[in-house]
């Protein structure tokens, strides 16, 4: 798998610190699904020397691609600065994605910060195959600027469940205690997919334990290389000492990665 040369097309700013970047030249990435990733960086020299991994938001077979930013370090600051006509080096399809939506069963998807990306994938994939309505999403964030591309989630015709701490916007509190409302509320066996910041992924997973429910989480890990070089992004699991994010994942079945 090589480098691909990828074209900024358009940038849209969603929030403070949250961007999309659409890029074209991306036939490679066609058909990419929902939690997989691509290695990102751009012309910048030695600093930082190490591309970082963004989930992809989405991949179209014309070549077109996207994905939805959240600015928190260095390497993320640099892309933030990308503008349309930025060249960008992108290597992917990478790592393991959410299974397809399933006609007999309902699935629950939350998300929280930068991981909305898989999360609006997978929404997408159910709203084209016509399954729509076996499919609710639960956007959680700190404040109202940190919902990105709710109106994305929005368009899909999803139901769509919106919280923040502090009541800015949709539902006050943690998305967490969202999600078990409604899981009183629709009982049977729902499968939970769920994408953002540990401490909520691990809170999800507890609530799939107790009620003894499917889950799968796609966890995010520092990473040097993205193809299972480096070893740098294991963390430990249940069936062996560690998984590697990049390459076992970053999708997981909760039980594996969180006890
Ligand atoms: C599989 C995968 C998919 C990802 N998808 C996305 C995505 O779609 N969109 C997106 O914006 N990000 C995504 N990330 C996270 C992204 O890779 C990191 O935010 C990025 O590598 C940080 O690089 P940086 O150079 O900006 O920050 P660095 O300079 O490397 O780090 C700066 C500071 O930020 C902290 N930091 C690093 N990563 C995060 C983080 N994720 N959240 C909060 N603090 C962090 C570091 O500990 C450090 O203190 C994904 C990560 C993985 C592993
Ligand atoms: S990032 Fe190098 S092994 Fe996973």
């Amino acid at each position: 798998m090589n480098f691909i040369d990828a074209g900024v097309v358009a940038r849209e700013d969603l929030a403070p610190g949250y961007f999309i970047l659409r890029l074209g030249g991306c036939e490679a990435l066609a058909g990419a699904l929902p939690g997989q990733f691509v290695m990102v960086r751009g012309d910048w020299g030695r600093d930082p020397l190490l591309p970082r991994a963004i989930s992809l938001l989405e991949a179209r077979p014309d070549g077109m691609a996207a994905i939805l930013v959240k600015t928190v370090g260095r390497g993320t600051a640099l892309l933030s600065r990308a503008t349309a006509g930025a060249r960008l080096r992108v290597l992917g399809p990478l790592g393991t994605a959410f299974p397809a939506p399933d006609a007999a069963r309902q699935d629950l998807l939350i998300a929280g910060g930068s991981g909305v990306p898989p999360v609006y994938l997978q929404a997408a994939r159910a709203a084209a195959a016509g399954r729509a309505d076996r499919v609710e999403v639960f956007l959680g964030g700190r404040t109202a600027q940190d919902l990105p591309y709710a109106t994305g989630l929005e368009r899909l015709g999803v139901s769509l469940h919106l919280t923040t701490d502090d009541g800015s916007r949709g539902q006050r509190g943690l998305v967490t205690a969202a999600l078990e409302r409604r899981l009183d509320e629709v009982g049977g066996r729902p499968r939970l997919m769920a994408c953002g910041p540990d401490p909520m992924l691990h809170a999800v997973a507890r609530i799939a334990r107790l009620r003894e429910l499917p889950c799968l989480v796609s966890l995010e890990a520092a990473m040097a290389c993205g193809l299972g070089a480096c070893l740098g992004c294991a963390v430990p699991a249940r069936s062996r000492p560690f998984v590697y994010v990049c390459q076992d994942g970053p999708v997981f079945d909760a039980a594996e990665v969180y006890q």
